[in-house]
């Protein structure tokens, strides 16, 4: 392993690579939102979308989030949806509903217009949130401390497939789901086309300062093994090999939630770190995956929403499981939940930290 960066001796970054740590990484995803008033704050200035094009605002809001709760790693602030607009769809944060595509994906004529990003230049943007957030942290550990990596991250083909195809968010990917079955060679032409987009627009973004990317595959737990395989798994390998191919020294996690029995297949498709949700135990899910691998995650979001004690016990259990082996990086199962008490997030934060003085050294 060449270690020419200062950020290679991060807990978090050794972690992702397999190698032993003195201590268990923690960060979390969406641990900047609207649980946190310096967020909404924020916010009230300025729509969702405005603030994701808005690259000084964006870092801000991640630098502040992981100064306060003292994570281990800054993923960038943005979104899984804006790639989409330069693709051909129009993208919209409702308030309260979530996000809205005005122009889904329904027809074989849809599907050729769809634009495939050979240049991702119109997300610049996201670029530059990367290089400031990446700024940020050398800046706040210039007495020679380790800088904490910057993780990159873009939605994976089927989860970006389902929103252009539903229109919005869904509990079944009904409609979605239909074309899969119906129109297999459609499915196939408009996942391969949102595959090379995110592959290159993941490129870009270590090339901004990333050090390490994360694939959100977070709805592909609606489908059954047969379906991943068939319909989605080459499509997110074409994303893995093409990103590993241009950036060979890059952690890749993988995250998908809902349905553990993918694990496996999740692992096939590639990445070096595996995202573990809630609904199966870490060391099961290990096992699963195999040893080699790097796994992330597991702790129930809504155990964020109990008390000092909860949480220490949950989490310890979760960290017992993972007797330190290395190769373990703390995170929820899912996002952390608008309705979470900050003191809550800081508390498992601490747990975490602590962990290895209640067991050894
Ligand atoms: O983790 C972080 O703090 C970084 C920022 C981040 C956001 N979204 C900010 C956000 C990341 C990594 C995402 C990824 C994302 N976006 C996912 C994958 C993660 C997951 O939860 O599975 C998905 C599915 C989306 C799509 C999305 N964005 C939805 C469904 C919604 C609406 C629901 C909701 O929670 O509000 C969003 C909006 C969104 N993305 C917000 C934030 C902070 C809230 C927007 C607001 O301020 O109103």
């Amino acid at each position: 392993m060449t270690n020419k960066h200062k950020w290679d001796d991060s807990v978090m970054m050794r972690a992702a690579r397999g190698l032993p740590t003195e201590r268990v990484p923690v960060w979390l995803m969406r641990q900047a939102g609207r649980y946190m008033a310096e967020y909404r704050a924020v916010r009230e200035k300025t729509t969702f979308l405005e603030l994701c094009k808005n690259p000084t605002l964006s870092a801000e809001v991640m630098l502040t989030a992981v100064d306060r709760l003292g994570v281990d790693a800054a993923i960038i602030f943005s979104d899984l949806l804006p790639i989409l607009e330069p693709m051909g769809f129009s993208l919209e944060f409702a308030s309260g509903e979530g996000p809205v595509i005005h122009n889904p994906v329904r027809s074989a004529g849809d599907v050729g217009r769809v634009r495939e990003l050979t240049d991702v230049s119109p997300l610049g943007y996201v670029f530059e949130t990367v290089r400031q957030t990446r700024a940020g942290l050398d800046q706040s550990c210039c007495a020679g401390g380790t800088p904490l990596p910057v993780i990159g991250f873009a939605g994976a083909p089927f989860t970006l497939a389902g929103y252009a195809i539903e229109g919005g968010g869904s509990r079944d990917f009904r409609i979605a789901k239909t074309m899969m079955y119906s129109q297999p060679e459609h499915w196939h032409t408009l996942l391969d086309k949102i595959a090379g987009s995110v592959a290159r627009y993941l490129i870009e973004q270590v090339r901004a300062g990333a050090q390490i990317l994360q694939l959100f595959d977070s709805w592909a737990g609606c489908l059954s093994c047969d379906n991943y395989r068939e319909y989605v798994l080459p499509h997110s390998r074409k994303v893995f090999d093409m990103v590993r191919d241009a950036c060979p020294d890059t952690p890749l996690i993988h995250f998908g939630t809902g349905n553990p029995m993918l694990l496996p297949l999740f692992r096939e498709a590639g990445g070096n770190v595996s995202g573990v949700d809630w609904r199966i135990p870490i060391d099961t899910a290990w096992d699963m995956i195999g040893h080699d691998r790097a796994v992330q995650g597991n702790l129930d979001p809504v155990v964020l929403l109990t008390d000092r004690a909860t949480i220490e016990r949950h989490t310890t259990a979760i960290l017992q499981k993972v007797a330190h082996r290395p190769g373990y990086i703390f995170n929820l199962g899912h996002g952390i939940l608008p309705q979470t008490p900050v003191e809550n997030v800081i508390a498992l934060v601490e747990t975490v930290k602590n962990h290895h003085f209640q067991h050894h050294v």
